[in-house]
């Protein structure tokens, strides 16, 4: 019923809602800002969109740098005058992402926005090389590593402009219809993230993928627990049904994307909504470019529960197997 009720929902927003490109009078010069995934797709457009409001440093973070160099060319038509670097960026590497963060840490004096976007769908069991699942490895671990590392250049700037930093990331609505069985109680006494990057775990389709957007729901809540919203805000958001190459693998979403689905620019203004207006946020999800609540079970004693179990083990899976991170002195309260 849940799950009919989710996709009527979806059905209706997609239908009825116009999203809406940032307002002309907000502009955006002297803040940096970082976007992941924007070579193609939301980030590319929600990049494009923060460069035509007159951002002065962009900072795309791409796994293929070639792919990065021709966004960089579209952003610099678009924004002469905005200075744009392209930093390799790969989710499914520790040593890539903790270079990321280092570089932002030590060659950006300032840092605003960052815009936590990149993703996959697969509809089959893929191990990424480090030994996780691929969902759990590019959605979910590598979405939480790079919004821990990132929070102390956020932080840096804020101290300095009185302003907090805007941390937004990339879930989705599928994440309503996620099978919370697998969170709330992981099979054969095991971890949440043990049990997902177990095979036995998945089924053939599109679950993974919604519970790894659950996961960035969740994620969010726990980071958001952690920061004082007068420093960095934090939400997250759903950027609707859009039709661009992310379907690739999936033949049905692909197909019914070209009835309803909206084009992957109306997807980005979800991003820089969220990252640039709502400062009252902090924590929260966002659909249809205003705050909602997130899952129902996420409110329940069960869902605390299983949040504070899934920072937990996502906090000591980064001390045992990425101590290179050193991230205890991002994860203090
Ligand atoms: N399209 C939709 O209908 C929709 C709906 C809800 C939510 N979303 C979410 O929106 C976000 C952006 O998706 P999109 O629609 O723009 O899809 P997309 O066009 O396929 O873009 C995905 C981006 O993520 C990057 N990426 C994938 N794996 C990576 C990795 N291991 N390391 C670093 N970057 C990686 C991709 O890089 P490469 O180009 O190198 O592969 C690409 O830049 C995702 O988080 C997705 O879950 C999309």
């Amino acid at each position: 019923m849940s799950r009919l009720w989710n996709f009527l929902h979806m059905l209706w927003y997609q239908t009825t809602f116009k999203p809406q490109p940032l307002p002309d009078d907000i502009r955006l010069e002297g803040l940096t800002a970082i976007v992941t995934g924007s070579n193609v797709g939301l980030g590319f457009e929600a990049a494009k969109e923060l460069a035509s409001h007159g951002i002065s440093r962009l900072i795309l973070g791409v796994r293929d740098p070639t792919k990065g160099e021709t966004a960089k060319a579209e952003f610099a038509r678009v924004a002469p005058n905005c200075n744009i670097r392209v930093w390799q960026l790969d989710q499914e590497s520790w040593t890539s992402m903790v270079a990321f963060a280092e570089r932002a840490r030590t060659e950006l004096d300032h840092l605003d926005i960052v815009l936590l976007n990149a993703g996959l769908k697969r509809l089959e069991f893929t191990r990424s090389p480090t030994g996780h699942e691929a969902h759990v490895q590019i959605n979910h671990l590598g979405t939480a590593l790079l919004s821990l590392l990132l929070v102390e250049p956020l932080r840096r700037t804020s101290q300095k402009t009185g302003k907090p930093g805007r941390m937004t990331i990339t879930a989705s609505g599928v994440a309503f219809d996620a099978p919370i069985r697998d969170v709330a109680k992981p099979k054969g006494g095991k971890g949440i993230i043990p049990w997902l990057d177990d095979p036995a775990s998945f089924v053939p389709g599109q679950t993974r993928y919604e519970l790894s957007k659950l996961l960035d729901i969740m994620w969010t809540r726990i980071l958001a627990a952690r920061l004082d919203p007068t420093e960095v805000i934090i939400n997250t958001i759903n950027p609707g049904y859009c039709q661009n190459s992310f379907h690739r693998v999936d033949p049905n979403a692909e197909m019914f994307s070209k009835y309803i689905a909206w084009n992957s620019a109306q997807g980005g203004y979800h991003l820089t909504d969220a990252a640039v207006r709502h400062p009252d946020s902090h924590g929260a999800y966002l659909t249809e470019q205003r705050i909602r609540p997130a899952p129902k079970f996420l409110y329940t004693a069960k869902g605390k529960e299983t949040e504070q179990k899934l920072g937990d083990e996502t906090i000591a899976l980064f001390q045992q197997e990425c101590p290179e991170a050193n991230i205890e002195k991002f994860t203090k309260k």
